[in-house]
């Protein structure tokens, strides 16, 4: 990808600043990623700790835009000054081309973490933004469910190799296959986020049962609970009748985790993913950039409200006991 480019206007939107407080930190004409991160040093603008939280874009279907959301939601977060790592969980490498690279074009994935044992620091790429780092995926990557079946602990493959670096991100963004296998039950024991991005159909519905089935199981069996799960409806389009009624079961069923927040159909985001720049870079007032801007600030909201409950909760225990 080449380096991201920020107009004064944009810059200041991303940092959160007045554009003369922006200029009298440094003036350009033209923000890189690096820029941006110089003037977030320079004025110690960094948002609030999240935590460090790993969060799973997953459906088990195929097309509902686990990608560009994934992708989308992570450069946002790296935008609004957070560590991320984006971890490319597909071997189609989807999420690798989203941000500019050929999955092909790297020697390692995590195949060499997960089933070979390499520390996770090899297979950690940079990307222009210098707080976004990510973990390129390609075609050797599906071979993975195959190579674990035999393994003890096989489940918690992904989970252990991220001790190492869990401490240094924010978030970790993992894009998922459309798969039901060994790779993505590692991702679910890993993540403390699930997000499910669905499409207002009734397809995308009855495939959410299987999801919710596998995510109780591992509740029960491997002792594994989720912090959140967001369903984020996605390429809405309301002049659908049956797009409507899809929505109305969604939240007929799933009240407590559907995301008020919905991303529109915009045709932007095929052309960002061609182009290989995240949808904020093709177009940052397109539907997609906004849609998934107000997804970000639901998240967040709802994350930082659960940890206000629980902070409050164990003082209310301490003060009890
Ligand atoms: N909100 C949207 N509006 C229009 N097209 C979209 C939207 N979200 C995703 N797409 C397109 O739909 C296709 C599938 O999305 P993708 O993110 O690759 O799905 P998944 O990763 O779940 O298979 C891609 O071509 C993508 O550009
Ligand atoms: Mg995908």
């Amino acid at each position: 990808m080449d380096a991201p480019s920020y107009s004064a206007k944009e810059a200041a939107e991303v940092l959160g600043l007045p554009l003369r407080t922006l200029q009298s930190a440094l003036k350009l004409d033209k923000y890189s990623g690096v820029d941006l991160w110089a003037v977030r040093h320079t004025l110690q603008k960094f948002p609030s700790p999240l935590g460090h939280r790993r969060q799973l874009f997953l459906n088990f279907k195929g097309g509902t835009g686990k990608t560009a959301l994934s992708t989308s939601y992570a450069w946002r977060m790296a935008e609004l000054g957070y560590h991320v790592l984006l971890v490319d969980l597909d071997s189609q490498g989807h999420a690798t081309k989203c941000l500019g690279f050929e999955g092909e074009d790297f020697e390692k994935t995590l195949l060499n973490v997960l089933v070979r044992k390499a520390p996770m620091d090899e297979v950690i790429q940079h990307s222009p933004m210098p707080n976004l780092d990510f973990v390129p995926s390609n075609l050797t990557m599906s071979t993975v469910d195959l190579a674990l079946m035999p393994m003890s602990a096989r489940e918690f493959k992904l989970k252990n190799a991220l001790k190492d670096v869990g401490q240094r991100y924010d978030a970790i963004v993992f894009d998922a296959p459309p798969s039901f296998g060994l790779l993505n039950l590692n991702a679910l024991m890993a993540a403390d986020d699930l997000f499910v991005p669905v499409l207002a159909d009734f397809l995308s519905f009855h495939g959410l049962k299987l999801l919710f089935e596998t995510v109780q199981s591992l509740e029960e069996d491997l002792a594994h609970v989720l912090d959140h799960v967001f369903i984020i409806v996605n390429a809405f389009n309301q002049s659908f009748k049956l797009a409507k009624e899809a929505l109305d079961a969604l939240k007929t069923h799933y009240p407590e985790y559907m995301l008020t927040a919905m991303v529109r159909q915009c045709t932007k985001f095929a052309q960002a993913s061609s182009e290989g720049v995240p949808v904020f870079l093709a177009d940052r007032d397109s539907k997609g950039a906004t849609d998934i801007d107000a997804m970000v600030k639901e998240v967040l909201a709802r994350i930082e409200a659960a940890q206000g409950r629980t902070t409050t909760t164990a003082r209310d225990e301490k003060k009890a006991g």
